[in-house]
């Protein structure tokens, strides 16, 4: 059965670009290229996009008797009422399965505490660590899967999601099978992660966890079949570079890739390693060098913001994204949704590089959707709408494209749809 969507508002194709391309510099902003003006309909088959054309052309050929309410067809028909549509947002970076309760940290940061001191006393990854071990499977697959849906909700199509509370090779596996087990219950597509290198865990030394990871865990996460990257928290206090690179290259000799937190707090030189080493994506990168940054582009790491971290911490809201945009350097903004960061919206996340470091909403979008899928090296998800792939959009309330991340407490959608089904 299909599905009509008749007389759209502006429509955010974001097809500009090569499929595996992402889009760069003031390209982002270019409206001409990536939005369409309003009065098309998009015809939905198969959970593809069969046709984008004028609305009235669409309904005459396939609902003729359409009145504007009901129609003897079988295909759904979604009258747009000249509301903008955007393709359906990419969250390349989650931390989305873990158990336990981190709200008594907010007043610790109050009073003066870093990230790194409330880990040292027990808090932070590591308190999610205890608490994640106790979950059976079943519960992490129904937190996961609830969590999922809460995303789809603000428009979540596609979402990467990291192990990692774990720290064993039995809990980081079970954590990977649940983000399986998640993917085969729901239309949002899930990319699993291995992130066993998140932390250090108190009941191991830190070179033996070092030596489980390289010859236990990565083996059979391997064997298990179900992650597509490695990730290392390469940061000051967390791995150092040169144990980042040990972990990464013998995940690539088990034909890995990577992806990797760096440079979060500090500039550690992560974001050049990543890039030395081919990673697909580099993520927090907020403090790392110019010169890395052009490095990072031009090895084709994308730089991936998570301007959420920073946001609940309280600290420093200055992410180099307009610089990004002056010197063509590839980026893409995520959630990092995790114990410390609870936002699963990335209208969210973009209201916040639009009113507090002057980023166009255009462009937002853009590192909402087409840039991060260029990172999981999917076709199905291009995060774009164009005719031939995957049906993956969202309504808005707003008939303007640029409304999708301007209503920070509210939903900004009507309709989300995954895959040709209306979620
Ligand atoms: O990306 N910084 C490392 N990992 C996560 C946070 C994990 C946590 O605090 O539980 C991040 O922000
Ligand atoms: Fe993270």
């Amino acid at each position: 059965m299909g599905l009509l969507i008749l007389n759209a508002g502006e429509i955010a194709h974001i097809d500009s670009a090569e499929v595996n391309s992402p889009i760069s510099g003031h390209d982002m902003t270019d409206r001409e290229s990536n939005v369409l003006p309003g009065g098309m309909g998009i015809m939905v088959n198969e959970g593809k996009i069969f046709s984008i054309s004028d609305s009235e052309s669409l309904q005459s050929e396939f609902v003729p008797d359409w009145d504007g309410h009901s129609t003897s067809s079988r295909i759904v028909v979604i009258d747009a009422n000249e509301r903008a549509i955007i393709p359906g947002l990419v969250d390349s970076h989650t931390h989305l399965i873990w158990n336990g309760d981190r709200s008594s940290e907010l007043r610790l940061r109050q009073s003066g505490m870093s990230y790194s001191e409330i880990s040292k006393i027990g808090g932070g990854i590591r308190s999610t660590v205890t608490s994640t071990r106790q979950m059976s499977i079943e519960e992490m697959v129904s937190t996961g899967l609830s969590k999922v849906n809460e995303a789809s909700k603000y428009g979540t199509c596609a979402m990467e999601v990291k192990s990692g509370y774990g720290l064993d090779t039995e809990t980081e596996l079970m954590l990977l099978e649940a983000a399986s087990v998640i993917s085969r219950n729901t239309d949002v597509a899930i990319f699993p992660t291995w992130l066993g290198a998140h932390d250090f865990p108190i009941d191991r030394q830190r070179s033996q966890y070092i030596d489980d990871l390289l010859t236990d865990q990565l083996p059979k996460v391997v064997n298990q079949g179900i992650a597509k990257w490695c990730d290392v928290f390469c940061e000051d206090g967390w791995y150092n570079l040169d144990e980042t690179e040990d972990i990464v290259k013998q995940s690539a000799n088990f034909g890995l890739q990577s992806r990797l937190h760096v440079d979060e707090f500090v500039d550690s030189d992560g974001l050049s390693l990543a890039a030395d080493l081919g990673s697909v994506s580099a993520d927090h990168v907020a403090k790392s060098s110019s010169d890395a940054r052009q490095k990072a582009s031009d090895a084709g790491t994308m730089q991936t913001f998570l301007p959420g971290t920073p946001y609940v911490m309280g600290s420093e809201m200055n992410l180099p994204l307009i610089e990004c945009i002056e010197n063509r350097w590839n980026f893409s903004l995520a959630t990092d949704y995790n114990p410390n960061c609870r936002i699963l919206s990335l209208p969210l996340i973009a209201n916040i590089c639009c009113t507090r470091m002057g980023l166009d909403p255009l462009a937002a979008l853009i590192a909402c959707t087409h840039n991060p899928s260029t990172t999981l090296g999917d076709d199905e998800i291009t995060g774009r709408i164009a005719v031939g792939e995957s049906a993956n959009m969202n309504i808005l309330w707003s008939n303007d494209v640029d409304g999708w991340c301007q209503t920070p407490g509210e939903n900004p959608f009507t309709h989300t749809i995954v895959s040709g089904n209306i979620v």
